[in-house]
């Protein structure tokens, strides 16, 4: 006997909303077989001890707890792909989503939809749960791009909140970044065909305990999500942000080297301070953000900073030598400093990801 429904809840942090959560999906889903899987990243508030407890009571419910990993669309996948069911749910863990739309949404899906999404952007739906305009103005930007990048005029692309039949699930799986926010826009691109999406309206309602986790990081993810698709997958998403970190150490390098030198240091000594900054600081840009979902700590962190800082001095290395051997060979300065430059990139990547994060 299998369920019906799988409802995949993605949480961190959420040990308060964990029972008022089956508490609601009981209510709103009499009539229907389900189950409900929490996908927890270990958090520190113990929401698995908060599910685990719930679990012994109700076999419907289940805990997937990963340990040393993060990410809400990863954590998506995981809990979607042991399901067993005839359809999958995604519902945020915070109660912002409105689960009594749930059954709605089910039929949609079982009348024909390939999908159904909760949107707050349709008639009879709400997004006053958004914390600040600033929140609803980043919101609006996105779902253009969104909708330009997908071909669709599905009206909430950024929802966290769809239902679809697991089998459709399966055979997107393998074609998913799994990267950052945003799963269900990650799904639609990820699909050969375009699918059929049944918008069901609900009212985002603010959130009552716990907080949010969407910051600044991201968003830079989801920045990068869009660029991978932009590129069709060609360049692998983590080379466009460890690129784009390399960059930006660049321009760290090249401030350090100037306020040093203002300081009366000579040049030799100010561009050594300027390229251990910049070296320090990418891998902490690198940490948080290209390796977000592996994030080293502590002690773990330090040996990472030292590899890391071997690794690039070596790419250094690879980078001069390169550069001045073809200068020489052709005489074009800006050819031969960008080869340099682009081996020296590589090199960083390849053995800072198997050596340092272990990817
Ligand atoms: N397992 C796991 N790992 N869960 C996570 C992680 C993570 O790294 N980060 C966030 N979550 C869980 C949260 O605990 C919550 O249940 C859900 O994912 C959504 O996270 P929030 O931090 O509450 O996000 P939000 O309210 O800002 O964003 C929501 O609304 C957006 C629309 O504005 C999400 O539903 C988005 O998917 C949605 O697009
Ligand atoms: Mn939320």
């Amino acid at each position: 006997m299998s369920y019906t429904l799988t409802v995949v809840v993605p949480c961190y942090n959420e040990r308060a909303n964990v029972a008022p959560m089956v508490a609601a999906l009981n209510n709103a889903l009499t009539g229907i077989d389900w189950e409900v899987v929490f996908v927890d990243d270990d958090s520190p508030d113990g929401t698995s001890t908060a599910v685990r407890a719930l679990a012994r009571e109700d076999v419907r419910v289940r805990c997937i707890r990963r340990v040393g990993r993060r990410g809400l669309s990863s954590a998506v996948i995981e809990g979607a792909l042991s399901s067993s069911a005839d359809y999958v749910a995604v519902i945020d863990g915070d109660m912002q989503h409105d689960e009594t739309r749930l059954p709605l949404m089910l039929q949609a899906v079982q009348i024909g939809a390939d999908m159904a999404v909760g949107s707050r952007h349709v008639e009879g739906g709400d997004s006053a749960g958004l914390s600040s305009p600033l929140r609803v103005k980043l919101s609006e930007t996105g779902i253009r791009v969104a909708q330009a990048l997908t071909h669709t005029s599905i009206n909430d692309p950024m929802s966290g909140f769809f239902l679809l039949r697991r089998d459709l699930f399966e055979q997107l799986a393998g074609r998913l970044t799994g990267q950052g926010f945003k799963i269900l826009l990650d799904l639609i691109l990820a699909s050969p065909r375009r699918l059929t999406i049944a918008e069901i309206p609900y009212k985002f309602r603010p959130r009552q305990a716990g907080e949010s986790k969407l910051d600044v990081l991201v968003l830079a993810q989801f920045a990068g999500l869009l660029m991978d698709k932009a590129l069709r997958g060609t360049v692998p998403l983590r080379f466009i942000s460890f690129a784009l970190v390399g960059a930006f150490g660049v321009l760290v390098n090249i401030l350090v080297l100037q306020a040093a030198r203002s300081l009366g240091i000579g040049f030799g000594t100010a561009q050594t301070i300027g390229t251990v900054v910049a070296m320090i600081a990418n891998f902490e840009l690198n940490n948080q953000l290209t390796y977000r979902a592996q994030k080293l700590k502590g002690p773990r962190a330090w040996r990472g900073l030292v590899l890391f800082l071997a690794v690039c001095s070596l790419g250094a290395y690879a980078n001069i030598g390169i550069a001045k051997a073809l200068y020489a060979e052709n005489g074009h300065g800006l050819l031969a400093g960008a080869a340099g430059a682009a081996v020296g990139v590589v090199w960083n990547y390849a053995v800072s990801a198997t050596l340092v994060w272990r990817v």
